[in-house]
């Protein structure tokens, strides 16, 4: 255990002097947890060997899980990158700062930990402007996987970093609630065609309105059996009870919850149910039922935002089993799909 300082920051005009001294420890090679607009990343400079390897120990991660380096101008892009190809600059003008990660070839420089070996490297410019004023005042590219403990949802709220890491990092910056709520998407620019390791806040539809219609893939176009992102093998996201991940009409879903409900309801079991606002109406109030509203099916923005939290939530009110209805994969909605489907260990069950 080390002592843990906690700072609360406001979000929209972040004080100065308390990030100089976050950036004093992150320069002198402590760990800083703090807010971006998607989850909270917990930062090491990168060229600090022996802090950039404490994150993988504090956070129980697997060694061959390579972090992003977190930058907060375009000049830096240059320091980690080997070559940047004509699309890595028209990506990041459109899109920096903002919920994109590049894989590009790496600098030599760059320590072996940060990528795990791999030659290539994945930058992002956050814009979460406590991001932006932290990176700019340590001046260093910055390493920073999501700051939860492996294996848990990625923290959206200052608290749930709270909850993973007091006592293991020297400073924890609380700025509330992130914003877009799920991870940045991760675009892989070293094969001949963009292609998306991990869907996130910059959309498909959004690549390909700058790249040009069908110019990226996506992740199950890719005919490979190594994992890409070696990140996304693991099982993820995963709160304690085990996840029911059901595809179908919302008709169908409703009669199959309706016999859930009553199978809880005599074993006096507690379920949770993760649904839309749509589906409330479908869901009886009982003791034994607790529904996590994901907001308006019509607005994937809302169940991003919240995704983390309601599976964190879950643990907390203590269901034993949970059952998610499948966003629709449309916009942000693909990505909330894709990390309820890791939470529900890479089954979708479809409801008749
Ligand atoms: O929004 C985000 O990206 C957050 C905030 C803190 O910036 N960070 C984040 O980091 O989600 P992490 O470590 O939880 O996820 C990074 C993902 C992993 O799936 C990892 O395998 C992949 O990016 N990744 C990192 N470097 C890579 C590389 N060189 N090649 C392929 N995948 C890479
Ligand atoms: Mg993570």
């Amino acid at each position: 255990m080390i002592k843990t300082e906690i700072i609360r920051v406001n979000p929209e005009a972040p004080d100065g002097e308390a990030l100089a001294q976050a950036a004093a420890i992150l320069r002198q090679g402590g760990l800083v947890a703090f807010p971006t607009e998607t989850v909270y990343g917990l930062g090491a400079v990168i060229y600090n060997r022996t802090s950039v390897q404490k994150i993988f120990t504090v956070k129980g991660r697997p060694g061959d899980n390579p972090l992003i380096v977190h930058i907060y101008r375009e000049e830096q892009l240059h320091e980690l990158a080997r070559e940047t190809s004509a699309t890595a600059l028209i990506l990041a003008r459109r899109f920096w700062p903002g919920p994109l990660t590049m894989i590009l070839p790496k600098k030599e420089g760059i320590p072996a930990e940060v990528s795990a070996g791999l030659p290539t490297v994945a930058v992002r410019w956050p814009s979460h402007p406590v991001a932006r004023e932290l990176l700019r005042q340590t001046d260093r590219p910055v390493a920073a996987p999501s700051a939860n403990l492996s294996g848990r949802p990625s923290p959206t709220r200052g608290s749930h970093v709270i909850a993973d890491l007091d006592g293991k990092v020297e400073m924890i910056i609380d700025a509330g609630p992130t914003g877009v709520g799920v991870e940045s998407t991760v675009l892989d620019l070293t094969s001949a065609r963009p292609r998306i390791l991990r869907p996130g806040g910059v959309t498909r539809e959004m690549l390909e309105a700058v790249l040009g219609e069908g110019s990226v893939d996506a992740p199950e176009q890719v005919k490979t059996d190594r994992p890409l992102a070696p990140g996304m093998k693991y099982r993820h996201y995963a709160p304690q009870a085990p996840i029911h991940f059901m595809a179908g009409a919302p008709a169908s879903i409703h009669r199959f919850l309706q016999g859930r409900i009553e199978e809880a309801r005599q074993a006096g079991k507690k379920i949770g149910i993760l649904a839309y606002d749509e589906d409330r109406s479908a869901v009886p109030s009982l003791p034994e039922v607790e529904f996590l509203s994901l907001g308006r099916r019509t607005n994937p923005a809302e169940g991003a935002e919240r995704l983390f939290h309601l599976l964190r939530l879950c643990d907390q009110v203590g269901v034993e089993e949970i059952y998610a209805v499948a966003p629709p994969r449309t916009g942000v909605g693909e990505a909330v799909y894709n990390r309820l489907f890791k939470a529900a260990g890479g089954k979708v069950e479809e409801i008749k």
